[in-house]
């Protein structure tokens, strides 16, 4: 038996993963138009690894017998300059980080050990974009 609250994490969770694709992607060539060819490589390998993440999310809704449904993305969130980028990506981050933290805690709480494994995995990965996000900011 699923439990419904943890499916509604986990679908919330890919929805988060594919906007952070999308807004990364778009990052990426933004920063490729100004020239910034190393960034713009740095993005689109964040754009990976949050696919990937997408993926280890659907894996799980999968093994529920649940197909993800999310139907909406957020909306990319630009800038003009890399400041205003770090910073638009740091919200993105921060608010994945706020819903793997939530949605990993009531998963231990109701012995869902697998699910909580992995938002918390994934969420020490999230934890480590604002790291690097961070250490960016401070050189741009
Ligand atoms: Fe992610
Ligand atoms: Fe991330």
């Amino acid at each position: 038996m699923s439990d419904p609250r943890i499916v509604g994490y986990l679908n919330r969770a890919v929805a988060h993963e594919l906007s952070a694709v999308q807004q990364y992607l778009a990052q990426a060539r933004l920063t490729a138009m100004w020239g910034m060819t190393d960034v713009s490589d740095c993005l689109r390998r964040d754009a990976q690894e949050e696919l990937d993440h997408a993926d280890r999310f659907m894996t799980r809704m999968f093994h529920y017998g649940v197909a993800p449904n999310g139907s909406q993305l957020a909306p990319v969130r630009l800038g003009r300059s890399m400041a205003e980028l770090l910073a638009r990506s740091r919200e993105l981050e921060m608010e994945a980080i706020r819903l793997y933290d939530e949605a990993a805690v009531y998963c231990r709480r109701v012995g869902a050990v697998d699910d909580a494994a992995l938002f918390e995995s994934i969420l020490e990965d999230e934890l480590e974009h604002v790291r690097e996000i961070d250490a960016q900011g401070s050189t741009a």
